[in-house]
């Protein structure tokens, strides 16, 4: 379907060419002044200098063009020459019926479909999850759903970190605390156990007690070192040992990441490009583009429009062992061969962006990547606490990620409670308040442009009032709560026809709607999950201002009951559309 902005600028172009202008000054934009108009347009001011006449001579002439137009019904000419425009009710509300009608709401397909790599979560396999986790994986299955939704074809990867130091890690604790392992044992060739030596709580505490050796005791990380290393050229019983590590801590990430309700595509992993790595460095040196310099393999990327030094990019370190940016590199060919992406977005920590530069640009100049490849970094701020500094607990560790749920649900569940009205059981309000809570937790933290830096402020996210997924969560339910009422009285709220708007509110709330599609585009094209916040609240704020202005069951004038019933039918799917691609749902009632 056409946006309506579209619409709206076809007829002004049209008027300014029949009043003898140039057709393309006829572009119309929403109002900045939205207690005078709804749209407008500035083409006779951009024009008067052009065409040597008084800025709103050009407007009224324009406006007389517009004359018995359809689509606006009031067209005023105001000095010095603004053309103020609002829309005919019927207009709009034909638009919004075949918006109804639409199964996107009027989104079209996109012209060229993508296919769409998204690497994000990135976790670090046997390491708790922290808040730091948390935004890519909540950012990264927004994109997802957006960019899905519009008509992509996406592949969401985790990208585990799970082939580095903290393997090694902890193989060496469990060595000191648990000798006797037959993985230990060099003679030993039979059948390993199938059950992990450890459970899930224990390997969360190996791994911070050996990482915090390993910072004071250099004679621990030399061995933690060696460990990764004798696992890394396949020793039989570390590689045994860390199938177990993998399949305690990948059990567990799931379960976490469900509990987010952020669902991979693909689960893979440093550790499957390992094997990539050798033949990716005879392809880089065989093509001149790798070299040694201090012993190390290199790839130049610098480029004589930078402004800052951007060093090269280390293939191998002199000892021969790949580094951080060697797996992403593989990980790129992989992708390109099994997947063949148009375009992959990494959703990183935004610290991570020169790094992610000297990846892109080694990926192009090597030719890992086609030139129309595009590798998109959507790099992210960090968490903060209120006092402005990166999330803490209060004893000021590293914050884990289910204690922060937990501190967000007992809240939201407190906050249910508490309500005067509260009618629900124990139970129910207990699920409700995990249901809630997420939307507490990711529209808080979606809210946001990526990019920026936020507080965390749980007070302020679990309100109800404001800019909050508890608020759109009641503004839906409340529509719910209608619907089901009219239902109760006979009503069929799908069979309900929509009717012209018979007032400011109701007109506010329709002009609010029409604007799903281009919002959805943009957010798409900008990889912009704020922008979907910033609609379904206007559109929260726009329909419970009609609400309250409004009675809406029992209006007596049928007609126009229905039409309202039909505009809420409408509000409701487009808000439960929006939140789905935020990575939330609704409860039944609140
Ligand atoms: N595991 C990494 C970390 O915790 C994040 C991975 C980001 N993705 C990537 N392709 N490098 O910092």
């Amino acid at each position: 379907m056409k946006k309506i902005l579209e619409m709206i600028s076809d007829e002004m172009k049209q008027a300014f060419t029949t009043a003898g202008y140039d057709g393309e000054l006829g572009k119309v934009t929403l109002s900045n002044r939205p207690d005078l108009c709804e749209y407008q347009c500035n083409g006779a001011m951009a024009g008067a200098k052009r065409y040597k006449k008084a800025p709103i001579a050009i407007a009224q002439e324009v406006a007389g063009a517009l004359d018995g137009s359809g689509i606006f019904s009031e067209v005023s000419a105001v000095n010095p020459g603004f053309l103020n425009l609002k829309l005919n009710p019927e207009f709009v509300k034909d638009y919004l019926v075949k918006m109804s009608q639409d199964e996107k709401f009027g989104l079209d397909a996109p012209e060229h479909p993508k296919k769409i790599m998204i690497d994000y979560g990135g976790p670090n396999v046997a390491k708790p999850l922290h808040v730091g986790h948390l935004r890519s994986a909540i950012i990264g299955e927004s994109v997802k759903r957006i960019a899905r939704y519009v008509g992509h074809e996406v592949t969401g990867d985790i990208h585990l970190g799970d082939w580095g130091l903290q393997m090694g890690l902890i193989i060496t604790e469990l060595q000191e605390r648990h000798p006797d392992l037959v993985y230990f044992d060099a003679a030993y060739t039979g059948e390993y156990p199938a059950e992990p030596p450890f459970t899930i709580s224990e390997l969360e505490e190996i791994y911070p007690t050996a990482s915090g050796k390993s910072k004071e005791d250099a004679a621990y990380k030399e061995k933690a070192m060696d460990a990764t290393f004798q696992l890394q050229s396949g020793v039989r019983g570390y590689r045994a040992l860390w199938n177990h590590i993998m399949s305690v801590s990948v059990a567990d990430l799931k379960k976490n990441y469900l509990n987010l309700n952020v669902e991979f595509d693909l689960w893979k992993g440093e550790s499957d490009v390992q094997n990539l790595i050798p033949p990716m460095v005879e392809y880089m040196k065989d093509g001149g583009y790798a070299y040694i310099s201090e012993g190390a393999l290199v790839v130049d990327v610098k480029e004589e429009t930078d402004t800052k030094e951007i060093p090269p990019c280390m293939i191998l370190k002199s000892d021969g062992a790949s580094l951080y940016n060697t797996t992403d590199l593989a990980t790129i060919r992989d992708r390109m061969d099994t997947i063949h992406p148009d375009t992959i977005i990494y959703v990183v920590d935004k610290r991570q962006e020169l790094y992610f530069e000297q990846v892109f640009r080694c990926a192009r100049k090597t030719k890992l990547v086609q030139p129309e490849t595009e590798l998109k970094f959507l790099g992210f701020g960090t968490m903060n606490g209120r006092d402005g500094k990166p999330f803490k607990t209060r004893e000021g560790g590293v914050m884990r990620l289910e204690a922060l749920i937990q501190e967000i649900n007992e809240e939201m569940y407190r906050k249910i409670m508490s309500q005067e009205s509260r009618s629900m059981p124990e139970k129910e309000a207990a699920e409700t308040a995990k249901i809630v809570a997420l939307s507490a937790l990711k529209y808080g933290d979606l809210s946001n442009q990526a990019s920026k830096d936020y507080i965390f402020d749980i007070d302020r996210f679990t309100s109800s009032e404001g800019d909050t997924g508890p608020y759109i969560l009641y503004t839906i339910a409340r529509i719910k709560s209608i619907l089901a009422k009219y239902k109760e009285t006979g009503g069929q709220p799908e069979e309900a026809v929509l009717q012209p708007a018979c007032s400011e509110a109701e007109k506010s709330l329709m002009l609010e709607l029409v604007g799903f599609n281009a919002m959805m585009e943009a957010a798409c094209e900008e990889t912009a999950p704020h922008k979907v916040c910033a609609y379904i609240y206007g559109l929260a704020n726009a329909f419970n201002h009609f609400y309250h202005e409004t009675k809406i069951l029992t209006e007596e004038d049928a007609a126009k009951k229905e039409g309202w019933i039909a505009l809420l039918v409408l509000a409701g799917k487009v808000l439960e559309t929006c939140i789905n691609v935020l990575g939330f749902s609704a409860p039944e009632r609140m």
